[in-house]
C-alpha cells in the first residue's frame, strides 16, 4: 500500500475525531455533536483515501466506487431520516450486519492476493469469519427485532450442535492458515459455513436475552474491520475497528451485569437454557385494580415524591413530549419527579436516554437502576409508562421464569404504583407480570399518549 504523508496525517486527524465522537458519545448532552465528528472524521478518511492514494487503480474502480458511495449515502440518508423511533434497533441491527459483510467480502477478495503470507491469509480468515458471523447473526436480530420471528427456534441439542458446528469451523480455519491452500473452493466454503454458524448462534436466543447478542455482534463487525485495517495497514481502519470492537465489548458486559448472565454462557449458547424459553406457562391470580386519569391526577398531586419508569411502549406511542410536560407539571406544583432507567428498557442500548433527550428532559434527572433502586422505598407514586419485563418481580421470585436473575427496578417497594399500557399483554419476554396483580398496583389502560394527555389536563385544572 502507498501512502503518502498528507494521507497519513488524515488518518491521525480521523483517528483522534473516532476517540474524540466516541467519549462524548457517553453522555447525552454531547451526544449529537459526538456523533457528527466521528462521521466528519470518517469522510475526510474516505475522500483522503480516495483522492492522496498513490498506487495504481484503474480508472473504473473510480467510478464503481462513486457510484456506490453515491447509493450508499443516499439510501442511509433516506432510510435514517424516514424510520420511526421504534423501528431504530432494527435500523442499527442491520446496518451493523452491513459492517459485517463488508469485513467478510474483504476476506473473499483479497484471500488469493495473498497465498504464501500466511499472517495475512489468517488475518484474512479471521476477518471473514467474524464478519460473516456478523452479518447473519445481525440479519437474523434484524428479524427478531422486528417481530417477524417472534420465538426462538430451538434445534434439538442446540447447544451441542452450535459448539460442534464452531469447532469444526475453526478446525476448516486453521486447515487452510496452515497448509497455505490457494483453493477457493474452501474459502467459499468457509464463508457459507460462517454464515451459517451467524444464524445457528443467533436463532435459540430471545425473549430479554436479545440486548446481549446484539452488543456482541456490535464488537464482532467492529473486530472484523480491524482485521481488515490489519491487513492493509491501514491505521485508521484499524483504529475505527479496535474502538468499535472495544466498545461493543464494553457494551456487551454490561449487558451481561443488566441481565446477570455470564459471558462465558453467552458466547457457548447456554443462556438461552435459562433466558431465552420465551414464556413460563405460569398463571398469576388475582384480580386487577383499574384506575382513572383524574384517579392517577388526585394521587400526583398530593404527593411529594415522583418516580417515572418508561418502557418501550413509551417509544411505541411516541409519548415523550407530554410525559416531560407531565413531569414539569409535577415539578411546577413543588414535586419531587425523576425517570428510573433500566440498561436494557426499550429495544437498544440506551433507548430510554435516547428518546427523553428528544425532548430535552434534564438528565440529571435519569437516574440508572442501581442509584435508583433504594429511592423507591421513599417514593409515594412510581408510574410505570410501558415498561413491563423491566419491572417484572418473577425476575426475583419465581425461578421457573426466563427472566430469572435479571436485576429489575424494584418498584414494588413504592407506596403505590401506577402502570399504564394498552391491555395486559405480555411485553418482550412473553411472560405474566404479577405486579399489575399487587395492592398497591393500579392500572391505567390506554395508549401512552392518550392516556398521558387526559392525565396533564386532568392535573392542570387542580
Ligand atoms: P416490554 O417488556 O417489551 O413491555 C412494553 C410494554 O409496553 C408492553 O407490555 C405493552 O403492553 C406496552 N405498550 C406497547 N405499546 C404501548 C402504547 N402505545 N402505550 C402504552 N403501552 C404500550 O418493555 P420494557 O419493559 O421496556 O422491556 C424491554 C424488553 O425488551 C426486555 O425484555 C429486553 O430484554 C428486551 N430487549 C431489549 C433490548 C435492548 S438493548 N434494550 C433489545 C432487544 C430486546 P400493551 O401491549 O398491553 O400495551
Amino acid at each position: 500500500m502507498e501512502y503518502t504523508f498528507s494521507l497519513e496525517f488524515i488518518y491521525l486527524i480521523a483517528s483522534v475525531t473516532y476517540i474524540l465522537g466516541l467519549k462524548m458519545l457517553g453522555h447525552p448532552e454531547t451526544a449529537r455533536k459526538g456523533n457528527l465528528i466521528a462521521a466528519g472524521g470518517m469522510s475526510i478518511a474516505i475522500f483522503g483515501t480516495i483522492f492522496l492514494y498513490q498506487g495504481e487503480v484503474p480508472q473504473i474502480v473510480y467510478t464503481l466506487i462513486a457510484i456506490a458511495i453515491v447509493i450508499g449515502t443516499i439510501t442511509g440518508w433516506v432510510v435514517a431520516k424516514k424510520v420511526d423511533m421504534t423501528k431504530m434497533p432494527e435500523l442499527v441491527s442491520l446496518f451493523n450486519g452491513m459492517g459485517g459483510a463488508s469485513a467478510a467480502l474483504i476476506g473473499l477478495i483479497e484471500f488469493h492476493h495473498n497465498i504464501g503470507d500466511q499472517l495475512s491469509i489468517l488475518t484474512i480468515i479471521a476477518g471473514m469469519i467474524i464478519g460473516s458471523v456478523s452479518f447473519s447473526g445481525s440479519m437474523i436480530a434484524w428479524a427478531k427485532l422486528n417481530g417477524s420471528m417472534k420465538k426462538p427456534v430451538r434445534l434439538p441439542k442446540y447447544n451441542i450442535i452450535n459448539n460442534l458446528f464452531l469447532i469444526g469451523l475453526l478446525a476448516a480455519a486453521t486447515y487452510i492458515v496452515m497448509s497455505g491452500t490457494d483453493s477457493q473452493l474452501y474459502l467459499y466454503l468457509l464463508f457459507f459455513a460462517a454464515l451459517l454458524y451467524g444464524i445457528l448462534f443467533v436463532l435459540p436466543i430471545g425473549g430479554a436475552d436479545m440486548p446481549v447478542v446484539i452488543s456482541l455482534l456490535n464488537s464482532f463487525t467492529g473486530l472484523a474491520a480491524a482485521f481488515g485495517g490489519f491487513l492493509y495497514g491501514n491505521m485508521v481502519m484499524l483504529t475505527g475497528g479496535i474502538l468499535v470492537g472495544s466498545a461493543g465489548t464494553i457494551l456487551t458486559l454490561a449487558m451481561c451485569k443488566a441481565m446477570n448472565r455470564p459471558l462465558a454462557n453467552v458466547i457457548f449458547g447456554a443462556f438461552g437454557d435459562s433466558g431465552a424459553a420465551g414464556g413460563d406457562d405460569s398463571e398469576i391470580k388475582g384480580s386487577i385494580k383499574e384506575a382513572s386519569p383524574s384517579d392517577v391526577a388526585i394521587l400526583m398531586n398530593y404527593s411529594q415524591k415522583i418516580i417515572i419508569v418508561p418502557g418501550y411502549g413509551l417509544a411505541v406511542a411516541q409519548a415523550q413530549h407530554i410525559i416531560h410536560e407531565l413531569e414539569q407539571l409535577l415539578i411546577s406544583k413543588g414535586i419531587d419527579v425523576k425517570y428510573a432507567i433500566h440498561p436494557v428498557a426499550g429495544r437498544m442500548p440506551g433507548h430510554m436516554n435516547v428518546l427523553l433527550a428528544e425532548t430535552n428532559v434534564d438528565y440529571d434527572k435519569l437516574v440508572e437502576m442501581e442509584d435508583i433502586n433504594p429511592e423507591f422505598q421513599s417514593t409515594d407514586v412510581v408510574f410505570v409508562v410501558g415498561a413491563n419485563d423491566v419491572v417484572n418481580p418473577a425476575a426475583h421470585n419465581n425461578p421457573a421464569s426466563p427472566i430469572y436473575g435479571m436485576p429489575i427496578l424494584d418498584v414494588e417497594n413504592a407506596k403505590h404504583i401506577i402502570v399504564n399500557k394498552r391491555s395486559m399483554k405480555p411485553g418482550y419476554a412473553g411472560i405474566e407480570n404479577e405486579l399489575f396483580y399487587n395492592q398497591k398496583t393500579s392500572m391505567l389502560f390506554g395508549d401512552a399518549k392518550d392516556a398521558l394527555t387526559k392525565l396533564v389536563n386532568e392535573l392542570k385544572n387542580m
